[in-house]
């Protein structure tokens, strides 16, 4: 195999960026077909990308013989369904955005599923472990240098969204707990090698009146893991200053931190007011680095038949703490999840 012949499902807001990766930044990959429910989305990847095929049919993306491997990209809630089909159809190398599934029963569907019909690689769109600052803290937490970690605290705060844009996405989001936490999730897992033993939640509406009873706009959880370690996590769609990721991990001998200043460049700018710096715009802008090492990474295990960085239990294990953080939301009450 020369190149990966890769297909993607999903060409919104993050897909038409893997589209855009695929096709001119990853040398081990091409663009081999691109669909999406939406007519414009399609029309513009085939002027902008020029895969081979272009459709607006799953059932037809999947059936193609020479795709080597297909990326989801699609909203959340279609993920288990388009897996389980893929799978079906044939289709043997997977990548997925996260969350895998919506609920227990769905991540259960997917692992039988996968089991089945002998999935060959299966990844998982948690792009933070591509990042070089994550993957430097984990080799430090690792070494020993901050001693045994205490506390996670992680920031994840979305740049403001515009009202109409958020009721818009909400419904589709997947839930503001699926949609932003699970990534701090499994950093968290990644960073400390132990899993959630109970959660308790406290959030709600604060912003966006227009997604009352819909979704939240703002949640902190507070975490202890199995190892014992506490862990802070925080999440907004209201950052006026713009993206804001932040992470702490303070250890008995010392602490680690990425991007306490969350600036976008060196910039300074001075005038009668006083001193101002850029934030970040938005999110794929602070990460941007990360999308295409992790969709290379997944073309890397197809063409060596390797096993991928994040699989599918990673998946499976933000979703079942997606799970429990929800039901402490709901419940007031602290989740045990052991
Ligand atoms: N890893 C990250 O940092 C990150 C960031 C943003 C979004 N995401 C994930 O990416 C996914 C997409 O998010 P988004 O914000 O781009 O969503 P979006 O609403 O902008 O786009 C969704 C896309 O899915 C397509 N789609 C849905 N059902 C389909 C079907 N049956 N057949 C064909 N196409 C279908 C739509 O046409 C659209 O192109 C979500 O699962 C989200 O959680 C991950």
């Amino acid at each position: 195999m020369d190149r990966v012949k890769l297909g993607i499902v999903g060409l919104g807001r993050l897909g038409r960026q893997h589209a855009h990766n695929i096709s001119g930044l990853i040398p081990e990959a091409r663009l081999y077909a691109a669909c999406s429910l939406v007519a414009e989305e399609v029309e513009a990847a085939k002027r902008d990308f020029s895969p081979e095929i272009v459709t607006m049919d799953f059932d037809e993306l999947i059936s193609l013989p020479k795709m080597d491997g297909l990326v989801i990209a699609s909203n959340s809630q279609a993920h288990c369904d388009m897996i389980c089909r893929a799978l079906k159809a044939g289709v043997h190398n997977i990548y997925s955005e996260k969350p895998v599934g919506m609920t227990l029963e769905e991540i259960d569907q997917i692992r039988e599923t996968v089991k089945e019909h002998k999935a060959n690689i299966f990844q998982v769109g948690y792009n933070r472990r591509f990042d070089h600052n994550y993957q430097r803290m984990k080799a430090e937490i690792d070494s020993g240098r901050i001693g045994k970690p205490i506390i996670v605290k992680m920031i994840n705060r979305d740049n403001l969204w515009r009202e109409e844009d958020l009721v818009r996405f909400a419904p589709s989001s997947g839930g503001f707990i699926f949609d932003m936490c699970t990534h701090d999730f499994d950093a968290a897992r990644w960073f400390l090698g132990s899993e959630c033993s109970k959660v308790y939640a406290a959030g709600g509406v604060f912003r966006f009146e227009g997604i009352r009873g819909i979704d939240i706009d703002n949640v902190v959880l507070s975490v202890v893991f199995k190892n014992g370690a506490i862990g802070i996590f925080e999440a907004s769609r209201n950052s006026a200053s713009g993206y804001h990721m932040e992470t702490e991990i303070f250890g008995t001998n010392g602490d680690i931190r990425v991007n306490s200043e969350p600036y976008e460049d060196r910039l300074i700018f001075a005038d009668e007011n006083g001193y101002h710096r850029k934030g970040f715009s938005w999110f794929y802008s602070y990460w941007e680095k990360t999308y295409i090492a992790e969709i290379r990474h997944f073309a890397e295990c197809v063409l060596n038949n390797s096993r991928p960085i994040v699989t599918l239990a990673d998946g499976c294990k933000t979703v079942e703490w997606a799970f429990a953080a929800n039901r402490a939301l709901d419940t007031g009450e602290v989740v045990r999840m052991d």
